[in-house]
C-alpha cells in the first residue's frame, strides 16, 4: 500500500473523521463576533487548543484541519499545535487555498486562487508538520448556475493543486462544495453535484493524480434551503450514495463530507443514513467545521476558560459523529 494511500486511511478508518478548524481570520472573525468574543490571534488560538486537547481528539478525531495562522501558534503549555494534535494520535492538515475570488467571464461565480507559489508553501507546511491539505473549489446553484466555466476551471485548480500536494508527500482532501444556498430542488443539486464530481476526477487523472491517495470531501444531496419541499432524511442518504457511486472512481479510500450550514444533529443524522445504506467500499464520514464546533464555541464564548465543559460538548459531537460514521448512531444517544 502507498503511504499516501496509509495517511488517508489513519485518518478515516475505524469511525473517524476530520476536525476542519481552516477558517481563514476573517471567517473565523464572524464566527467568534457572533458570539460576542473578540477575534484576537490569542483568542482564536485558545478556543482551537482547547478543542485540540480534548479526550474525544484521540478516538474520533483523525486529522485536523488547520489555517495557516493556527499551524504556527504555540500552545499555553508551550507546544506547536501540530505537535499537540500528533501527541493526541490525531493527524495536522492544513488548508492551502487562498479562497474563492470573482471569476472573470462569468457571473456571480468564484475561482479558488492560490496555485502561484504553491510548491514552495507545501514544502514549509511539511516541514511544519502537516501531513494532509485541503483546496476548496465553490460553486453555486441557479438556472445559469453552475456554468461549464466554473465546473471546468475550479476541477483543473484542484487538480493542480492535488498533484503538487502528492509530489509533497501529503494527502490532497479534494473539496468541490456545491452549496446549499438557494431554492433548488435535491434533484438539481444532485444533477449539478455530479457534474461537478465527474469534472473533477477527470482533471484528476489527466493531472497524474494517484487516487488511492486522496480524500473527496463533497456536499451532500440536499434541498436548497430556501426550497419549500423538503426531501426526507433518508431520500438525502440514498441520492448522495446514488451520486457518489455513479461519479466516484473505486480507488479513492474515503469521502469524508462537509456539513456545509446544516445543524449538528442534521449532519449526525444524515451521515448515519448514508452508512446505514452503504453499499460501496468507500469509507463515509465527516469532515465538519460549523457541525462539530458550533455548542462547543457557544458554551466556550460564555466563559472563555471554561475548558472542561467547552471539551465535554466537543467530544459529545465528535462520538456522535464517529457513531453515525459507522451507522450506529441513533436520536436516543444524544441525551
Ligand atoms: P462546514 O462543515 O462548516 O461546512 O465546514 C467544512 C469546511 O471545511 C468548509 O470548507
Amino acid at each position: 500500500m502507498s503511504e499516501l494511500n496509509n495517511i488517508a486511511l489513519k485518518i478515516l478508518n475505524n469511525g473517524k473523521g476530520i476536525l476542519a478548524a481552516d477558517e481563514s481570520t476573517t471567517t473565523m472573525t464572524k464566527r467568534l463576533e457572533s458570539v460576542k468574543v473578540q477575534s484576537t490571534a490569542k483568542n482564536r488560538l485558545l478556543f482551537r487548543e482547547t478543542l485540540f486537547s480534548a479526550s474525544g481528539m484521540t478516538e474520533y478525531i483523525g486529522g485536523v484541519i488547520l489555517y495557516d495562522e493556527t499551524i504556527k501558534q504555540i500552545t499555553s503549555k508551550k507546544n506547536k499545535i501540530p505537535e499537540l494534535i500528533s501527541a493526541m494520535g490525531s493527524t495536522p492538515g492544513i488548508k492551502v487555498d487562498t479562497g474563492a475570488k470573482v471569476l472573470a467571464g462569468s457571473t456571480n461565480e468564484k475561482i479558488t486562487e492560490g496555485l502561484d507559489g504553491l510548491r514552495e508553501r507545501l514544502k514549509e507546511y511539511y516541514k511544519l508538520g502537516a501531513k494532509f491539505t485541503k483546496w476548496r473549489g465553490v460553486y453555486n446553484i441557479s438556472k445559469e448556475h453552475p456554468s461549464k466555466l466554473s465546473i471546468q476551471s475550479n476541477a483543473h485548480a484542484l487538480a493542480r493543486y492535488s498533484a503538487l500536494v502528492q509530489e509533497c508527500n501529503m494527502v490532497p482532501i479534494v473539496e468541490p462544495e456545491v452549496l446549499m444556498d438557494g431554492d433548488h430542488s435535491a434533484k438539481e443539486c444532485y444533477e449539478k453535484t455530479s457534474e461537478v464530481i465527474k469534472k473533477c476526477f477527470e482533471e484528476l487523472i489527466l493531472h497524474k493524480v494517484d487516487l488511492k491517495g486522496i480524500i473527496l470531501k463533497p456536499n451532500m444531496i440536499l434541498d436548497g434551503n430556501k426550497c419549500k419541499n423538503k426531501i426526507s432524511n433518508e431520500e438525502v442518504a440514498k441520492l448522495t450514495l446514488k451520486c457518489l457511486k455513479a461519479s466516484v472512481p473505486s480507488e479513492v479510500p474515503g469521502i469524508a463530507f462537509l456539513s456545509g450550514g446544516q445543524s449538528e444533529i442534521e449532519a449526525t443524522e444524515n451521515l448515519n443514513l448514508i452508512n446505514k445504506y452503504n453499499d460501496t467500499n468507500f469509507i463515509m464520514s465527516y469532515s465538519y467545521g460549523r457541525a462539530l464546533q458550533q455548542s462547543a464555541l457557544k458554551l466556550w464564548s460564555q466563559d472563555t476558560k471554561n475548558v472542561e465543559g467547552t471539551q465535554k460538548i466537543f467530544n459529545q459531537r465528535a462520538k456522535m459523529n464517529s457513531l453515525a460514521a459507522q451507522g450506529k448512531w441513533s436520536k436516543e444517544l444524544e441525551n
